[in-house]
């Protein structure tokens, strides 16, 4: 079978989805199939066209690979392809649409809001503590904490993300991660982020975060968490592998106790140091049979 591997891409995320796309081809490569890299530009449907893929491996991050706008060309083009199709990966790369459909399905979010950078960069802000995030990025590119004491002046011309902008509390407690995988949630892993928040640097440098494997949450709290990540991935009408953030507060501070989820990625980090392989291979699902499983899962 031969697989186009797609990764780069010129989205924010465009090193991410190197780093992730290039631990694929070799992984599928180990795993006997016919790989072909592809670093995808404007041109990629030509590409696409010479190469004739029997299926397309997603590795692409963010605006163009994560939102819909890729699948919809190979849709067009016929070809198979992983992870989630139009539909979903359009609806879970924006947030504020996400947040939407998870409460309708009965899933607790982080309360927020959208409102416009005028309107931050005028001093209207929220009561602090809280998160501004790009609507629709990735691996937190954008996404800052104001707590109480900090400086809360919002500059408009350092936001190049639009001019929406969400605002959501911040919630206090842990961060919990969890990987679908077909029909079924993996398992969760708690990350301690050694400064602030779980930002890119943590991401994606080794020693920033403890990753907790599997997250150290009593049993009832453990099957929520994969509860609410499946649940969340079928809302959406995920396809393949998805990873589901989620904020849980058992600080028994103002907020109320439990589980708030933050959002869906449809297209997971695939790093050495990302979640959805790490959570794969404590449940003994290793990174070759992971991607393999994706693509056999694409339909080709
Ligand atoms: N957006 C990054 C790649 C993630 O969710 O893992
Ligand atoms: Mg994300």
């Amino acid at each position: 079978k031969h697989v186009a591997v797609l990764m780069g891409g010129w989205s924010t995320e465009r090193e991410v989805s190197l780093v992730s796309g290039h631990a694929c081809v070799a992984a599928l490569t180990e795993a006997g199939y016919r790989v072909t890299p592809v670093d995808v530009d404007r041109n990629v449907s030509s590409h696409l066209q010479a190469l004739a893929p029997d299926v397309c491996f997603n590795a692409l991050h963010g605006r163009f690979g994560e939102d819909g706008t890729i699948q919809g060309l190979l849709e067009i083009m016929g070809i198979p392809y992983t992870h989630s199709g139009v539909m979903a990966s359009a609806l879970a790369m924006n947030k504020p649409v996400a947040k939407t459909l998870f409460a309708a399905a009965g899933l607790r979010c982080a309360e927020g809001e959208v409102t416009t950078r005028k309107a931050l960069a005028a001093g209207r802000t929220p009561d602090v503590p809280y998160v501004i995030k790009p609507l629709n990025e990735g691996s937190s590119v954008g996404v800052s904490l104001v707590f109480e004491g900090d400086n809360q002046s919002f500059s408009d011309a350092d936001w190049p993300f639009g001019e929406e902008v969400l605002v959501e509390r911040y919630i206090p407690g842990r961060e919990i991660q969890v990987a679908v995988m077909g029909d079924e949630a993996l398992g969760a892993v708690e990350i301690r982020p050694l400064g602030r928040f779980y930002d890119y640097e943590a991401k994606y440098t080794g020693g920033k975060a403890e990753h907790l494997m599997p997250a150290p949450l009593d049993e009832t709290d453990y099957a929520e968490a994969l509860d609410i990540a499946l649940r969340a991935h079928r809302a959406l009408h995920c396809r393949g592998v998805s990873r589901a953030d989620l904020r849980f507060d058992d600080t028994g501070g103002a907020g109320e106790r439990g589980f708030y989820l933050l959002e869906i990625n449809t297209q997971p980090g695939m790093t050495p140091l990302s979640l959805v392989p790490e959570i794969a291979a404590a449940r003994g699902i290793d990174f070759k049979t992971l991607v393999a499983w994706m693509v056999e899962d694409a339909g080709c």
